[in-house]
């Protein structure tokens, strides 16, 4: 007998045919919208294995209800949408999708720095919105990016092609990360520096460490009081890592020029939340892997670790 396992989203056809080909597969039809709670709560309970996505809280409660669950596929590289704790304790194997995603996601980090020093979308709605009279000398003038320096928060997979591209536009490269990676400062010329250093000194401030108890809040007031007024942030990690109170307080007060977000610590972020109302503000919703040639690639490792776990093999990427 195939096991039974559950897929939480539509995904592509090719992914589903190839896990169908092992198990027996339940999926949610909506490719746009999560599954709600109450029906995952009941489809869990006589599953080996699910397919899920960041939207999905893979928590002790639901885990309760699934108790011959033996992995938990995560289309995704970060996994705090999932107790590992308790799905370590109950023996159920954890899987990511690392490596795939690095460069389309270090693509959009660029791009959200570039977009955010040089206002690209203020200048872009400065037109759509007929205000554009005349060529001004200081019109619409943002930060310069080559010859800067950039601090990288979390000097992983993605924070070194992060630190590649910045080393092509000539900047100095800061990082601080848990452990000193010192074959990353010989190959790319990075300087490891203290947290505090480092925001006193960047230009660009990208965060790309993972969402963990240790870096709820990372940044807040006093850590955005570090930084140059000049200065930019840039979070393409998780909403979480920064007090949106404090960098609202901080973007509004001048306290530092601008932020870039493709994440949030409440995702959708909700309409009326105070950064949306602020020009110095680039947003975007959580789009850092989304390129079609990634996203499909991420479906597949993910299915190809859901297979191998519940067949009884090592998927290629555990967590635990
Ligand atoms: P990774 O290779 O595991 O890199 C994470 C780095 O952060 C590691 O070098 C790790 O250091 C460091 N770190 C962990 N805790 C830290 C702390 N408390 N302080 C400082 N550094 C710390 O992961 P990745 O593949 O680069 O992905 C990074 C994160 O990006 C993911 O967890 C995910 O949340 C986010 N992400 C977002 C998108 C998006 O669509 N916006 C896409 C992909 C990923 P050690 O080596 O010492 O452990
Ligand atoms: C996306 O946010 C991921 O962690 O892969």
């Amino acid at each position: 007998m195939k096991p039974k396992i559950l897929i939480t989203r539509k995904i592509a056809d090719e992914v589903v045919s190839k896990i169908s080909e092992v198990c027996e597969v339940d999926m949610w039809p909506d490719e746009e919208r999560p599954i709600p709670r109450e029906i995952l709560e009941k489809k869990v309970e006589d599953i080996e294995g699910i397919f899920c996505l960041i939207t999905e809280t893979i928590d002790e409660k639901l885990l309760n209800n699934a108790p011959k669950l033996k992995v938990i596929s995560n289309m995704a590289v970060g996994h705090n949408n999932i107790d590992i704790n308790v799905a370590k304790e109950r023996g159920i194997t954890v899987t990511n999708t690392p490596g795939v995603l690095t460069e389309t996601t270090a693509d959009l980090t660029f791009a959200l720095l570039m977009a955010t020093s040089r206002r690209i979308i203020e200048a872009s709605n400065f037109i759509r919105n007929g205000n554009w009279k005349a060529w001004a000398p200081m019109q619409l003038t943002g930060q310069d990016v080559f010859g800067t320096t950039i601090g990288i928060i979390g000097m992983g997979r993605i924070g070194e092609a992060v630190a590649r591209r910045a080393k092509g536009f000539d900047m100095k490269v800061l990082y601080y990360n848990r452990n000193r990676k010192h074959d990353i400062e010989e190959m790319l010329g990075v300087h490891y520096t203290d947290m505090d250093t480092l925001l006193q000194q960047s230009d660009f401030v990208v965060i790309m460490a993972p969402y963990t108890p240790e870096t709820n809040n990372l940044i807040s007031h006093r850590e955005l009081s570090l930084m140059k007024n000049s200065a930019i942030l840039i979070n393409t990690a998780r909403g979480g890592i920064v007090d949106e109170d404090a960098l609202y307080q901080a973007l509004k007060n001048n306290g530092i020029w601008a932020a870039g977000l493709d994440v949030f610590a409440t995702e959708p972020v909700p309409f009326d939340h105070p950064l949306l109302t602020l020009p110095n503000v680039v947003t975007l919703p959580h789009i850092g892997s989304a390129s079609i040639r990634t996203r499909i690639k991420m479906a597949h490792l993910a299915a190809d670790n859901l297979i191998n776990g519940v067949t009884g093999k090592i998927p290629a990427h555990v967590v635990v």
